[in-house]
């Protein structure tokens, strides 16, 4: 056991906290008591272990998941999976989901007043290669209203939780887009501090962005350490 890596936990101003009125649903689940620490163990470091064979290359593709094309703005999401260091991680579960391009979830939930797309799903996964890359073929998902405060808009984002090799390295966050201007007026982004909020925000990639077929963005995701990226609670 002594010779086991562990994780540390991590520092402040790395992460929102638990409580930011602003985003409402935080003041009722929000821990009221102090948190308990638990020891790691073997189960946090080595657990679990998913079915990578089942991870097709088309599952990284959101654009070719139905009969016809969806509408909207294709474009490529890329970037590298490292850990506290810098080191790639490869092997990394990453699955996304996002709304289409008018800013509708196909969930029943969503019932927002704008239109489904019978050719979009909005779901994908695929793995990291040895050099922690990733790539997902998708569209530029909408704005879409929610209710948390008097015309409260969600900046365009998509939803990214990771699986590392271990509890301790599952990450969830919301990539968003440069230049949005919605994202002063989110509470969800700005309840991440300053200085850690803005990795949460991909970056234009002409190098990326492919002639006469979508636009790229560049998304690097640190798991841990002082430089990771914000997860959600
Ligand atoms: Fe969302």
């Amino acid at each position: 056991m002594s010779a086991l890596k562990t994780y540390r936990r991590p520092p402040p101003g790395s992460h929102s906290d638990y409580l930011y009125p602003d985003y409402a649903s935080t003041v009722s689940r929000a821990p009221s008591q102090p948190l308990v620490l638990l020891p790691q163990t073997l189960s946090e470091i080595t657990g679990p272990v998913f079915g990578h064979e089942r991870v097709s290359a088309s599952d990284a593709d959101l654009t070719r998941k139905h009969d016809g094309e969806p509408l909207g703005e294709r474009i490529l999401v890329c970037g590298r999976v490292m850990d506290e260091d810098g080191r790639a991680v490869p092997n990394t579960l990453i699955e996304v989901w996002q709304a289409n391009a008018a800013g509708r979830y196909r969930h029943q939930r969503d019932q927002h007043d704008a239109p489904l797309d019978p050719n979009f799903t909005g779901t994908g996964r695929t793995l990291t290669d040895d050099n922690g890359f990733y790539r997902f073929v998708s569209i530029r998902p909408g704005a879409y209203p929610w209710r948390n405060h008097p015309n409260a808009w969600r900046p365009a984002h998509i939803h990214f939780s990771l699986f590392g090799n271990a509890f301790a390295t599952r990450l969830v966050t919301q990539m968003y887009f440069p230049g949005d201007p919605l994202l002063a007026f989110d509470p969800i982004y700005n309840s991440v501090p300053a200085g850690a909020r803005e990795r949460m925000v991909s970056a234009f990639d002409l190098s990326l962005t492919e002639p006469e077929h979508a636009l790229g963005f560049r998304f690097d995701i640190v798991l841990r350490g002082r430089d990771a990226t914000p997860m959600e609670h």
